[in-house]
């Protein structure tokens, strides 16, 4: 039908007939010449019609209106030199259309407008809802663009220069040890038996390993029932990965050149490797998370060793009880931050107890280098302690010091996230940083208070570190994460293959070998026909994607999401199913209906 695409019109067109297709992004009537903003997938030009120039167009380009649908024929001209737009690429080109032909138009009222000339923020409800058309609106448009190009960038690099396979992994399976609650799928032809989706497909892919595969990758779909954040999507999209014969160095360094590879390619950035790695101790003692933004400082201080004989009682008490006090010390610039916010009823006071703290102590550190505190603190703090508290922390006059003190993870959580706001608030966060890092050495294990037992923090099929094998409880992971700008982007590990580490490790948590043949034993049984070293890794795709197009939210990079409660406001999903789905499926809800919805599914 066409001969070109509309952004693909340049000078050297000039004096060419083309046809072109697509959807009226405008329509301007300049005393009786018509201008069309003429939009496809590659972008928009401008058509002219002119009653005198071009009379076999005018009568219809008058009658077009926004969104219409439209196959244009016309001769491609310089614009005169006081309409060049040097902000389109097609700028210094227009069509004088001779023919315009309707192939469709809008029959309801357009529920936002979707030029690219239209600024006005449309509710994210409305644009989900219309989701087709928010698609055409420049930004999802690039939005989706971007996010085909770093997916075909990927595929080139792996494929072509690493040797990397793509394998399919079933959706329909049995449940993945993540960690999340599953997406259930009941069997009609087995009664009573139900599948799960795959909250990744790390148990396949480490059977492809022990199938020889030697390197796998797949742009995988997962699901996990769990609470949405704007980093969170019930189904997510991953780049997973697993590699034979592979030292934890050659994971690491062949996804550097990986992800410098996508940076280049995509941003024409280059990222300096080797990445700088952070042990998860490291981490959490300086940042008080496993996933830190080091885009600016403001790292923490512990001072438990200081302050645990002082006779201020909210320091020694969380110290004897086995807690730490940590410090994050704010320079000078933090005016912004009054005491009146630090106190009880403060904005900031309440992010600490948010986050499980008991209060928000402080320190400023007056002109004179005398501080000022909220209570007690100063009155039990010897000269000599103030000074070196002074001298660990960095302070000089004009310093503010936050005080976290209590069980570590509270400590730590409340900290973290204090100086995040903190950050963002003072103007500390350069954006156009890319700060991306390794963290590693993460603990095996941690504590679940719940059920009184220890549990893989990443997974029952993570190697310990060897030489932490006579202490497994205490073990270190052969694990890493890859974090950008304080998001975790990507997780993996070095996995078990030999027989005695990973009955060690079912044992640490708790697992009898019965159990654990009952919920993996096709892996484990899989294991004893000569599993070859493995490991790797899986990324977020639609988090890389997001930081990539300096977006906000994964919604905003994936084509069709949810919104925060899981639905799609498009279709409508999850909706009620018919009562005879139901009992094919052999499934009763115990769910009371709601007025609104049909069938007895909702
Ligand atoms: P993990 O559970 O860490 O590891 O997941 C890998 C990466 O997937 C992204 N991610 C999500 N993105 C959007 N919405 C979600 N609900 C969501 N959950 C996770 C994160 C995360 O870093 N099988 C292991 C990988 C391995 O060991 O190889 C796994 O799935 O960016």
């Amino acid at each position: 039908m066409r001969t070109h695409y509309c952004g693909h019109l340049r000078k050297e067109h000039i004096g060419a007939t083309v046809t072109l297709c697509g959807w009226v992004d405008r329509r301007r009537d300049h005393g009786g010449v018509i201008f069309l903003d003429l939009r496809d997938r590659t972008g928009i030009v401008q058509i002219v019609s002119d009653p005198e120039r071009t009379p076999g167009s005018h009568a219809q380009a008058d009658s077009l209106r926004n969104e219409y649908v439209v196959k244009i024929t016309g001769r491609v001209t310089p614009r005169p030199p006081e309409s060049l737009n040097p902000k389109l690429p097609t700028g210094e080109v227009e069509i004088y259309a001779d023919s315009i032909e309707l192939l469709n138009g809008v029959y309801k009222q357009l529920p936002f407008q979707v030029s690219a000339a239209d600024t006005e923020t449309v509710r994210e409800e409305l644009r989900l809802k219309y989701r087709y058309l928010d698609l055409r609106r420049e930004r999802m448009a690039a939005n989706l663009q971007l996010r085909h190009q770093v997916i075909k960038t990927i595929r080139r690099f792996l494929e072509d220069e690493q040797h990397f396979m793509e394998v399919e992994t079933p959706v329909l399976t049995r449940s993945t040890p993540e960690g999340a609650r599953d997406y259930l799928v009941p069997s009609r032809v087995n009664p009573g038996d139900w599948f799960a989706l795959p909250q990744s497909p790390q148990l396949f892919k480490q059977l492809l390993m022990v199938a020889g595969c030697d390197r796998y990758y797949q742009i995988a779909r997962c699901f996990r029932d769990e609470d949405l954040r704007a980093d969170r999507q019930p189904e997510f999209t991953q780049l997973d990965m697993e590699m034979s014969f592979m030292s934890l160095d050659e994971v690491l360094a062949l996804n550097e050149a990986l992800i410098s590879h996508v940076f280049k390619t995509i941003k024409g950035i280059d990222i300096p490797l080797p990445l700088p790695r952070l042990t998860y101790a490291e981490a959490m003692d300086r940042y008080g998370t496993d996933r830190p933004d080091t885009r600016y400082g403001l790292e923490l201080v512990d001072v438990s060793d200081l302050v645990k004989d002082s006779g201020f009682k909210v320091f020694s008490g969380a110290i004897a009880a086995g807690g730490i006090v940590k410090v994050l010390p704010i320079p000078e610039g933090n005016a912004a931050i009054s005491n009146v916010r630090i106190k009880p009823g403060g904005d900031l006071f309440k992010e600490a107890t948010d986050a499980g703290a008991k209060g928000l102590a402080y320190i400023r550190v007056r002109e004179d280098g005398e501080i000022d505190t909220i209570g007690a603190i100063k009155d039990n703090l010897s000269p000599a302690q103030k000074e070196e508290l002074l001298r660990r922390t960095g302070a000089k006059p004009g310093h503010l010091l936050l005080f976290g003190a209590g069980d570590i993870p509270t400590v730590n959580k409340t900290l973290d996230r204090l100086r995040q706001v903190v950050a963002a608030q003072l103007g500390m966060i350069d954006n156009s940083k890319i700060n991306l890092l390794w963290v590693i050495d993460f603990p095996m294990f941690e504590w679940n208070a719940e059920e009184k037992r220890l549990e893989a923090l990443h997974h029952p099929f993570t190697c310990p570190r060897l030489e932490d094998l006579d202490d497994i409880n205490n073990a270190r992971a052969q694990a890493y994460d890859m974090v950008y700008n304080g998001l975790e982007i990507g997780g993996g590990s070095l996995r078990i293959y030999q027989r005695e580490i990973q009955e060690k490790v079912f044992t640490a948590i708790g697992l009898s070998t019965e159990e654990a043949y009952q919920k993996f034993g096709f892996l484990l049984d899989a294991f004893d026909y000569g599993t070859p070293p493995h490991g790797g890794i899986a990324y977020g795709l639609d988090r890389l994607i997001m930081l990539l197009a300096g977006e906000d939210s994964i919604r905003d990079v994936i084509a069709f999401p949810k919104t925060q409660q899981a639905r799609c406001l498009l279709t409508g999903a999850p909706a009620g199913v018919d009562g005879k789905q139901l009992k094919e499926l052999y499934v009763a809800s115990t769910a009371k209906p709601k007025s609104s919805t049909k069938g007895e599914g909702s």
